[in-house]
């Protein structure tokens, strides 16, 4: 096990300078020169490797190994190559890594597998460049629809068409069927979160992902002279997101776990010390295990920002742009993960998934399940992100003695 460890620890050192930013952290925005270097150097890796590796025409790239017998019957593993902005060095790439090495070590032992086994780099999960998420699976699954990309812009005015175009791909024969005949698919990604770390386990099985809606929020007041301008007669966009964003954060506390609510990004202008701000936009992520809280919550955000809104006399615009359900994972060939783990004797825990990946938009479409090693501290999507490298090894093993029991 040792040169494993070894190879995984390069890949991901290797990788994480590849939009290293001077945070410490990672930030690998879809369709960026980054993304496009880690890309083509994956794809070299895997072709080096013997796998057959292609992009579809949005940029998901993938490494085939061909099955012996039953070419048809394809076992798909991987994860995303994109990050959020100054991310950690491992949300979504460890799990291709792990991918790629759990086939190497069955091709080396093995040999060929009787089904295909697949690894797959999705091209975007997170969501950080354009208010668009999930972009890589959306495409696998045939859920992706051109029409909601025609207006994306990026924070710096780029458009979605014009950051793929430019990255040499297109949308022009985006299918709104699934791309594939998947058998299974199987994702390995770090929990993100302190269950597993709590639980003193060093391997999840998850049974089910949140649900999540995101939204972009837009007051608009009127940009003032910060000493002319008596309070009484202000029409000031950034109390009006305070008093939102405190209002609803105290009843998200209220309501209390599995509810979570995120505003991750605000845009305050003009942003000048002596000037009322006139126009203030800002994001909001919230998460429920259960689709009926989830809703019940949203209209509490849509009272409430209109309400508060009208008392300070600004106008709002409240723009959804992510709504995703909870999804279980497939409980057959959950039970058939468990079943070899405990083989194995590999020690896990079950659980639900707080984060959204890949997996809950392929789950709805093809057979999945998810694994999860635990992060130090819970820590994530901060370059602090880590991972005892012995759980990291520990995914790899575990994912392998599945793809052998799916594939071989
Ligand atoms: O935000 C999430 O849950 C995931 O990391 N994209
Ligand atoms: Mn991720
Ligand atoms: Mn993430």
């Amino acid at each position: 096990m040792k040169g494993e460890i070894k190879e995984l620890r390069d890949m991901l050192k290797i990788f994480s300078q590849i939009g290293a930013d001077p945070a410490g952290g990672i930030t690998r925005l879809l369709y960026s020169d980054a993304w496009k270097q880690a890309q083509k150097k994956l794809k070299n890796m895997l072709q080096a490797q013997g796998f057959n590796a292609y992009y579809d025409d949005v940029g998901n790239l993938f490494g085939l190994i061909e099955g012996t017998e039953d070419k048809e019957e394809l076992i798909l593993t991987g994860s995303h190559i994109d990050t959020v902005r100054s991310g950690g060095m491992l949300d979504g790439q460890y799990g291709i890594f792990a991918s790629f090495l759990a086939i190497k070590n069955l091709l080396a032992k093995y040999g060929r597998p009787k089904k295909s086994l697949e690894v797959v780099s999705f091209a975007e999960e997170e969501g950080s460049r354009f208010p668009y998420a999930f972009w890589g699976s959306k495409n696998l699954v045939g859920s992706a629809n051109k029409n909601d990309l025609s207006a994306v812009v990026d924070t710096n005015g780029v458009s979605f068409k014009a950051a793929m175009q430019e990255a040499g791909f297109d949308f022009a024969n985006i299918s709104q069927h699934p791309a594939k005949k998947i058998a299974a698919f199987i994702e390995i990604h770090i929990e993100q979160g302190a269950v597993l770390e709590h639980a003193q386990k060093r391997l999840g099985v998850v049974t089910a992902f949140v649900g999540q809606k995101r939204f972009d929020v837009v007051l608009k007041g009127t940009a003032n002279h910060a000493g002319t301008t008596p309070m009484n007669l202000r029409k000031d966009a950034l109390e009006g997101a305070s008093r939102i964003i405190v209002t609803l954060l105290d009843k998200a506390k209220k309501i209390g776990d599995p509810l979570v609510l995120t505003f991750g990004h605000i845009v305050n202008k003009p942003n000048v010390v002596n000037v009322v701000p006139g126009e203030v936009m800002f994001t909001i992520d919230t998460r429920h295990t259960d689709a009926k809280m989830l809703d019940l919550f949203t209209e509490e955000i849509f009272v409430t920002v209109k309400k508060i809104a009208e008392s300070l006399d600004l106008i709002c615009e409240v723009n959804k742009w992510m709504d995703e359900l909870p999804v279980p994972t497939d409980e057959n060939l959950t039970n058939t993960v468990m079943e070899v783990l405990q083989e194995n004797e590999i020690d896990f825990h079950i659980m639900h998934s707080g984060a959204g990946h890949d997996s809950q938009i392929i789950a709805p479409v093809y057979k999945t399940a998810m694994l999860f090693v635990p992060s130090i501290d819970g820590v994530s999507h901060n370059p602090m992100e880590d991972t005892k490298i012995e759980d990291l090894e520990n995914g790899v093993r575990a994912l392998e003695a599945v793809l052998y029991r799916l594939a071989y």
